[in-house]
């Protein structure tokens, strides 16, 4: 029986509270990255697909991943990625590392180099250093002016860097992560996550893009990718709770809704989305945020948008 190939990415959930610009911006970029990714998912598999689909929104600037990727409270980018192949279930993660211009590459030379799972910090920068893997340009002005902003607004507030922080970030409900989820002709299902945290974060912090079962998932029935308040999705752990209730038998669309619907009431709204595809290729999308930019192919239809929904 004939697969049906699907990509299916996200460019973060939360309030996209942007210029006009700079949303028509994104928007065009992960059309452009779904597009580019599909041309691997035709040549290549899963795997390329979603490395090279997210390495583009990376580099696009357009969104809190790689070159976009926002500033911790001291000033400079920590960032985590992780990629998950479900027809091996084999994993690489890299978390809190500072130098690759693509931490999705990393993470798929962990997957595919190493003994190993996940990877963090300035040993992960050496590796990526030594295996030749591109230095990150310097922040685009654009992410300098939004810090000197907030930091300025944080500095205003009765601070203490064990809580107030996360306070301000959390008003902010900001969190355009990217990631992907595919389904190649082999019927292999991979998913892929990338992101710079959330802003003014204590350096250190790892958010759910390097937990696997948080931030990514993948078995043989489905990829899921999250975005959000990676805290929340660490407690929620939203990718293992779908692949088990798939496995008991609901669909991949139930499974989505309920577990949404569980994140929502045990922590309130306004902190999650996930994109989820199963092996017989049908996808789904679910948030408690504002909103969540996707982009979606498959070899009848195509499209990009900013989903909504009322708080
Ligand atoms: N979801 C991205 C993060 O919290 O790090």
């Amino acid at each position: 029986m004939d697969v049906k190939e699907v990509l299916l990415l996200h460019g973060g959930a939360g309030t996209w509270k942007a210029p006009k610009e700079r949303l028509e911006k994104a928007l065009k970029d992960i059309e452009d990255a779904c597009i580019h990714g599909w041309r691997f998912l035709k040549t290549g598999s899963a795997i390329e697909a979603v490395t090279e689909a997210i390495a583009y929104m990376e580099d696009s600037g357009s969104f809190n991943a790689g070159t976009g990727s926002v500033l911790n409270v001291r000033g400079y980018r920590e960032m985590d990625a992780g990629i998950m192949d479900g027809s091996t279930m084999d994993i690489g993660a890299v978390a809190a590392i500072r130098y690759p211009r693509n931490p999705i590459r990393l993470a798929k030379l962990v997957l595919e180099k190493t003994d190993h799972v996940l990877l963090a910090g300035s040993s992960a920068d050496d590796l990526a250093r030594e295996s030749g893997l591109e230095e990150i340009k310097a922040p685009s002005e654009y992410v300098l002016e939004r810090y000197r902003d907030l930091l300025k607004k944080y500095l205003k507030g009765e601070r203490s860097i064990f809580r107030k922080n996360l306070e301000l970030i959390n008003s902010l409900k900001w969190f355009d992560t990217v990631g992907a989820v595919a389904l190649d002709s082999s019927g292999r299902l991979v998913a892929g996550v990338s992101t710079g945290g959330v802003w003014l974060k204590l350096p250190g912090r790892v958010g759910d893009s390097a937990i696997p079962g948080a931030g990514f998932y993948a078995d043989k029935n489905i990829a899921i990718s999250s975005t959000g308040i990676g805290e929340v999705i660490i407690k929620t752990m939203p990718g293992i709770r779908i692949a088990f209730l798939v496995e008991q038998g609901y669909s991949l669309e139930k499974s989505m809704e309920l577990v949404i619907d569980y994140i929502s009431s045990a922590w309130g709204t306004g902190n999650t989305g996930i994109i989820g595809v199963d092996r017989k290729g049908r996808h789904h999308i679910v948030f408690n945020t504002k909103h969540i930019m996707v982009s979606y192919k498959d070899s009848e239809k195509q499209y990009a948008k900013l989903l909504s929904r009322e708080q």
